[in-house]
């Protein structure tokens, strides 16, 4: 089989480690793909999406899976291109994936199919934003796609004015409303669910950690580490979750008319009310896909490209039982900045049990990888125990370095205590 994955960072690095790892022999193809992808795919050259349909459609592309969620709602939308071309694609039509485009899109579809939610209401001047900043501590959203920085959970009023202004008036994420949403506590954990029009999987469940620093401090990133393992829900709790959130959700999305095939990723607040939806992905998540697909055994090729047709057969695939840690190592002046080109070493000395996915990375002139981006490579390891998966992944990801390498030193551990 001919299989295309989109992306370029970690998540598809694992993706596409886990179609290379499927029996049999299937060529595989990204775009636009990364250096270390080269030596699991090809990189296909074209820059926008009817040059990749043209393209996927010249070379008889058998299967195409969405790795990262911008091209499902760019132009006229990356599977409704594909089901035009006859390519059956693994990630939702641009209308379903306004569910991860518009938070405020969200918000209506959770409140109107009764799903649990936090209260919410959503401003569209400054006037509207300032009149309706009541209560603290309060959460603001950018109504759009900000790669996981157009949220402020702001416990001061200036940081919550601050925020506003930005989006509403300086308008730093382009344009867009406001969503202002009551506040939540509790534990966080993201459900992976495959779904295929009225048919659903539930995945094995991860959890990530978004602050930049140790102890969940300082400012959110795209991820610095992942957990992922059965035994982060109770079997009564993904009972509840899937009563409660992800059935009502599938029904929602064909009672509106939303035709989904691909990864559902469900971002859920586990407070002392019960679960509640914090958002919506129409992806994998990123770290959280480098620690749950390399617990996936059986023929994942099989499975996505089956389900993309539109029979969805979980047998095709089961987790491994323990547990598996994603540790990120992260470029100088992130998330704030990044910086690229600080030379990496130590990538020679992990062991082969672990597995390296490269997030931003590059070749430099001498064909050794430098830091290109915010998050640079994932390290991952999996044992029976917490414990001993997270000192395998520390010991593992110990001798990478590169200079202003940030890594936090408590994924798994925070939040277990
Ligand atoms: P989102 O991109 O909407 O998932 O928000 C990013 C992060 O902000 C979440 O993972 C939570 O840590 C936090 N967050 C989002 N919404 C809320 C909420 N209503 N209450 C408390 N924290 C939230
Ligand atoms: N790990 C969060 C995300 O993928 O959005």
């Amino acid at each position: 089989m001919k299989i295309l994955v989109t992306g370029k960072g970690g998540r598809e690095h694992a993706i596409l480690s886990a179609l290379k790892a499927s029996p049999g022999h299937h060529e595989l193809f990204a775009c636009p793909g990364s250096d270390a992808i080269e030596s699991l795919a090809t990189r296909v050259p074209a820059t926008d999406l009817p040059s990749l349909i043209a393209w996927m459609q010249s070379n008889a592309i058998d299967l195409c899976v969405a790795g990262e969620e911008s091209w499902l709602v760019q132009g006229d939308g990356l599977a409704n291109l594909c089901t035009t071309a006859g390519i059956p694609c693994w990630g939702p039509r641009k209308e379903s994936a306004q569910l991860e485009a518009s938070k405020i899109f969200a918000k209506k579809f959770l409140q109107r199919h009764a799903i649990p939610t936090a209260g919410f209401s959503v401003a569209t001047t400054l006037e509207e934003a300032q009149a309706a900043l009541t209560t603290l501590p309060i959460v603001l959203k950018f109504d759009g796609l900000a790669a996981g920085k157009g949220v402020a959970v702001c416990t001061e009023q200036s940081e919550a004015e601050a925020f506003v202004t930005d989006v509403l008036d300086k308008r730093v994420f382009g344009p867009g409303d406001l969503l202002i949403e009551q506040c939540l506590t509790g534990p966080e954990i993201s459900i992976f669910v495959s779904v295929c029009d009225d048919t659903y999987q539930i995945l094995m469940p991860a959890r990530d950690y978004k602050r930049i620093g140790d102890a969940d401090q300082g400012p959110n990133t795209g991820g610095m580490g992942a957990v992922a393992s059965r035994q982060l829900a109770t079997p009564e709790l993904l009972t509840q979750i899937e009563h409660e959130i992800v059935q009502p959700t599938v029904t929602g999305l064909i009672t509106d008319g939303l035709p989904y095939r691909g990864f559902l990723y469900f971002g859920i607040m586990l407070t002392p009310n019960g679960p509640q939806v914090l958002e919506y992905n129409c992806r994998f998540g990123d770290p959280e896909a480098e620690a749950v697909l390399p617990m996936v055994q059986g023929d994942f090729a099989s499975y996505v490209f089956a389900a993309a047709k539109g029979e969805l057969n979980p047998d095709l695939i089961h987790f491994k039982e323990g547990w598996s840690i994603c540790l990120i190592s992260a470029s100088a002046g992130y998330p704030a900045t990044s910086r690229s080109g600080d030379l990496i070493t130590g990538l020679d000395q992990v062991p082969q049990t672990a597995q390296v996915f490269h997030c931003g990375t590059r070749k430099n002139p001498n064909g050794h990888y430098e830091t290109n981006g915010g998050r640079v490579l994932a390290v991952v390891a999996q044992a029976p125990t917490r414990e001993a998966a997270r000192d395998a992944a520390y010991a593992a990801t110990h001798p990478i370095t590169f200079p202003g390498l940030q890594r936090r030193t408590d994924i798994a551990t925070l939040h277990f205590d």
